[in-house]
């Protein structure tokens, strides 16, 4: 029987930090290794022209995070790996489906608004169609299953509303996929506690490809409080808590766990012990990618040949999409 389709991208926006990493790609992993499906895994390099980034820095960042795929563990002979501006049938059918999709759902994306606040110098139309290339992404691969973190929720929504609308006006077409949600906790900034750990902050993110010093410095400085020991409380140790939840998703500990075996010691062991857990879990990881992005041409065949084996796909759904709108 064939697996059912799976997939999701990442945007090239920057290096990858923990948030990223227990947010999403080792979820990916996971989901890859766990047999159960057909995995597409992608570089969302349009969505991140949308910030209007410098070209050399995307560029780097592309290659970045499709060195960050594979030494994490996405593997291009069990999922198909690929670069989304390769594939030409998603910007195709992102256009067939902006003509179905209502200006009010997408006025309403809270992602547009909070980026369209962030960026006012840059509110361009990209930035408004995004979920229409993101329901595009999804739709010309029949794929059923989407691993995002619930900020994709909304889009996932529209996506679904879009493909019935095409099926009730044209047949049945696509088919309506479901979040994967991951188990994962939100990250929280290590200087600000209060807010997410994201990208576009970089002052408080913990990247993956950080050397076992930075991730000493890091954590040695990172935000707590004024409290004795090592106690889990979310409300009134923000901090405390973050670290704990960090720890606890990278050694496969109870937090109760942690927080016993530190009884009676101070803040400064905790730290050291986070710092030496974070880096053993990642030294594989370094490893790996500092190998890839020694020889970066490497990257390009393994992209090419998952560009291969996308678009094949890619082209038969949007063939089929243009007969049904009555272009061929
Ligand atoms: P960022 O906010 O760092 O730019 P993105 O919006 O590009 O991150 O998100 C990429 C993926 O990482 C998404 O699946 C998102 O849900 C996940 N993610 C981002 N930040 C965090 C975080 N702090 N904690 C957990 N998951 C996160
Ligand atoms: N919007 C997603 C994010 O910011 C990235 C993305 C683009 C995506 N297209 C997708 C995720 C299709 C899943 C499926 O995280």
């Amino acid at each position: 029987m064939n697996k059912p389709n799976l997939i999701s991208g990442i945007q090239p926006t920057g290096r990858l930090h923990i948030g990223n990493y227990l947010g999403a790609l080792k979820n990916f992993v996971e989901l890859q290794n766990s047999g159960k499906y057909q995995c597409y895994f992608f570089i969302a390099d349009l969505h991140a022209l949308t910030e209007n980034p410098d070209p050399k820095e995307l560029n780097k960042n592309i290659t970045g995070l499709a060195s960050d795929f594979l030494a994490a563990g996405l593997d291009q002979k069990k999922s198909v790996i690929f670069q989304q501006s390769q594939i030409h049938a998603h910007t195709e059918l992102a256009w067939i489906l902006n003509t179905i999709t209502p200006m009010g759902e997408l006025e309403r994306m809270t992602q547009f608004k909070d980026k369209s606040k962030r960026q006012m110098d840059n509110v361009n139309a990209g930035l408004f169609d995004y979920p229409v290339l993101m329901a595009a992404d999804i739709l010309i691969y029949d794929a059923e299953h989407v691993p995002t973190g619930d900020d994709q929720d909304q889009h996932l929504e529209l996506t679904r509303t879009v493909a019935r609308k095409f099926n009730a006006r044209f047949g049945t077409t696509f088919k309506e996929p479901k979040n994967i949600h991951t188990v994962a906790p939100r990250v929280m900034d290590l200087r600000v506690p209060g807010k997410k750990m994201s990208k576009s902050d970089p002052t408080g993110c913990l990247f993956i490809d950080d050397s076992p010093e930075e991730i000493k410095n890091k954590i040695m400085s990172a935000t707590t409080d004024s409290y004795a020991g090592v106690q889990y409380d979310k409300f009134s140790r923000p901090g405390m808590s973050n670290l704990l939840e960090i720890y606890s998703a990278l050694s496969d500990k109870k937090i109760q766990d942690i927080v016993n075996s530190f009884d009676g010691k101070g803040y400064g062991e905790f730290k050291k012990s986070l710092a030496e857990t974070i880096s053993d879990y990642f030294a594989d990881f370094r490893k790996k990618k500092k190998s890839l992005l020694a020889k970066p041409y490497t990257l390009n065949p393994i992209l090419n040949s998952g560009s291969k084996k996308a678009a094949a796909r890619a082209s038969a759904k949007i063939k089929e999409v243009k007969k049904r709108v009555g272009l061929i």
